[in-house]
């Protein structure tokens, strides 16, 4: 009798710390393309979120940390109606993901009406961080990787380029970017390519390309399509033609590099990160990330979730627990800390990353493809931001 009483007394208590866990919890709404076109970066975030929490614990600040995934399908509409109901009904404290410029954009004006932080993980067109006082972002700027491109690109003897890029924020910002900086140096951009965001066809395009006779066709297409470019790059005979393939990171993504073939060694390009740059952080990161996932290899966008969630962690850390967006966001502003990719850390001024970027070539190594880093251009911040000083 007094066994039982006693273990319903202790039923009881587990009961109401465990609700008044949950009422104390810190939830963090998570928006991704789950399904459609964009669904690798979902799947990247997604398993990196999950890696964070399963290395790092469920906690930070003596508070349980609730991500709440919601699929946006890649939609803007969706994502905004999410981010609404994510606010209203579940209270996070955090929105993040934001796996396209759309969906970052629209979900912009809902992080300002709330104050609620909108850590952007994978978005990369420069102006996302103006159009709320409360983005921050950890991923990238495709200023950022553009930019070195060209200046690579004249060092190197490329002359006459034929720019090609997937029709939307980013693909705008990486061809202005990188024309702006290639004739500065010397450079003529020939003809300037673009192709849909949504089920694009590139051989029309790599036509006009081949048909120009470049020295080098300059690339961006959005985490995911890379694959489908190299084919039809190959298809169009592009490979054989002695013009050369020079690209953002997106291109030669670590999600589909391997499959890409034999084809795309040598290619050089420029990002913020490779599953093979050489710390020991990122080593323990890609063998973690590979052994919870069934062998797949970490990409950008992954990055970008691990770093995102960090800085969740690490602000509240800093504001004892407390979750008013005024007092996160003053957190996270000049946080800075070691990530897989290298150091990098958020620029209080413009709420953007500040990161390395390397200059890399795609070599096969024991048997796989890796975009292997040889050059350093260190603590970037997003140039059209910089440029607007
Ligand atoms: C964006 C999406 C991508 O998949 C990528 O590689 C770069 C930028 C974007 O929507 O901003």
């Amino acid at each position: 009798m007094v066994r039982r009483q006693l273990a319903a007394a202790l039923a009881a208590v587990a009961l109401l710390s465990s609700a008044a866990q949950a009422e104390d919890a810190v939830k963090v709404g998570l928006i991704l393309p789950m399904t459609g076109q964009q669904a690798s970066t979902g799947k990247q975030i997604d398993a990196a979120v999950k890696l964070y929490q399963a290395v790092n614990g469920s906690t930070a600040a003596g508070k349980k940390i609730e991500v709440i995934l919601k699929d946006d399908t890649g939609v803007a509409d969706v994502a905004k109606r999410l981010a609404q109901e994510l606010v209203v009904n579940d209270k996070v404290a955090f929105l993040a993901g934001f796996g396209l410029t759309p969906i970052a954009l629209a979900v912009a004006p809902i992080a300002t009406q709330a104050k609620v932080p909108e850590v952007v993980m994978a978005a990369g067109t420069s102006s996302i961080t103006d159009a709320s006082p409360f983005v921050v972002r950890t991923s990238f700027t495709l200023a950022q990787s553009a930019v070195p491109m060209a200046e690579w690109a004249v060092k190197n003897g490329i002359n006459k380029v034929v720019t090609l890029v997937s029709d939307f924020g980013p693909g705008i910002d990486a061809e202005k970017s990188f024309t702006e900086r290639f004739k500065s140096d010397g450079g003529t951009v020939i003809e300037s390519l673009r192709v849909p965001l949504r089920s694009p066809d590139f051989s029309p395009v790599l036509q006009k390309a081949a048909d120009a006779k470049p020295d080098a066709v300059f690339v961006f297409v959005p985490s995911g399509q890379g694959a489908q470019f190299v084919k039809q790059f190959v298809e169009r005979g592009l490979d054989k033609s002695g013009i050369k393939l020079i690209a953002t990171g997106d291109v030669t993504d670590d999600d589909q590099l391997n499959g890409m073939g034999d084809v795309v060694i040598g290619v050089i390009n420029t990002h913020n990160y490779s599953a093979a740059h050489d710390s020991a952080a990122n080593k323990a990161f890609v063998d973690a990330f590979k052994k919870a996932n069934a062998g797949m290899r970490p990409n950008f966008m992954a990055v970008g979730g691990w770093d995102g969630m960090h800085l969740i962690y690490e602000a509240l850390k800093m504001t004892g627990g407390a979750t008013d967006g005024d007092t996160l966001l003053a957190a996270m502003k000049g946080m800075a800390w070691e990530s897989p990719r290298g150091p990098i850390s958020i620029d209080p001024q413009t709420r953007d990353i500040v990161q390395n970027i390397y200059v890399r070539k795609v070599e096969k190594k024991d048997g796989e493809l890796y975009n292997v880093e040889f050059a350093t251009i260190p603590n970037v911040k997003d140039p059209v931001k910089a440029a607007k000083k």
